[in-house]
């Protein structure tokens, strides 16, 4: 948690183009130490990430802008679980898995399964390869991702304050963040995803 909260304000502290365009030594500021080895171990991730993708996309994202480049990291420091299997799909149905048992925590007033569920969601497994490869080329762009983070404030941020309330003992307020958290949810199928589950074999 904490190492997460440092990572989080690393990125949104220092200066990413030289950390996206992932130059060696780009970051020249010493002066925080452990930020800086923070901010290394997210480079070495998304380089590796960039690595895996076709010519085509790695285009798409060396074409980004540093404000939504910064944004993706922002999301990338959020989450220390990364996979080197787990496709996007999968991720989700782990995550709608956690999404359920955080509400059976709280329909059954139990704190420690409610926190424990939307913690794991907040912190989900980033698929191979990270985000990007799974939302479409013709998303990969600074219009289409700059609600990528907004998206992922309304999911991970609520249920991280979801997981507080019912540590608290305040299933109430737990039960009013369940909202806030499907919306971000819906909205980012409404902009990333396809209607899930069609055929190609019916007329
Ligand atoms: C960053 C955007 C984003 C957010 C936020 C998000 N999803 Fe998804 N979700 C996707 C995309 C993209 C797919 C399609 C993945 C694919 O088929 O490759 C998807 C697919 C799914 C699927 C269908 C899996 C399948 O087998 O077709 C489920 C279920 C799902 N998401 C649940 C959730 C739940 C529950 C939440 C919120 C707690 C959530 N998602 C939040 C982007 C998102």
């Amino acid at each position: 948690m904490l190492r997460k909260n440092k990572l989080l304000k690393t990125v949104k502290t220092y200066s990413l183009t030289a950390a996206i365009t992932l130059s060696v030594g780009g970051l020249t500021t010493t002066s925080v130490a452990n930020a800086d080895s923070s901010m290394s171990e997210l480079k070495k991730v998304l380089k590796s990430q960039i690595a895996m993708m076709k010519p085509e996309l790695q285009s798409k994202v060396a074409g980004l802008s540093a404000d939504t480049k910064k944004s993706i990291m922002a999301i990338l420091a959020m989450h220390n679980r990364t996979s080197d299997k787990a496709t996007l799909r999968q991720v989700m149905l782990e995550v709608l898995s956690d999404y359920q048992t955080m509400t059976m925590g709280i329909m059954t007033d139990s704190a420690e399964m409610t926190a424990d569920a939307a913690r794991r969601l907040a912190n989900h497994r980033i698929p191979v390869g990270g985000l990007l490869p799974y939302l479409g080329l013709e998303n990969i762009n600074d219009n289409k991702l700059a609600v990528l983070e907004s998206f992922n404030d309304s999911v991970e941020g609520n249920a991280i304050k979801l997981a507080e309330a019912a540590e608290k003992g305040n299933m109430g307020e737990a039960a009013g963040l369940v909202g806030p958290i499907s919306t971000g949810c819906v909205g980012c199928h409404a902009v990333f995803r396809e209607y899930p589950g069609t055929s190609d074999l019916m007329k």
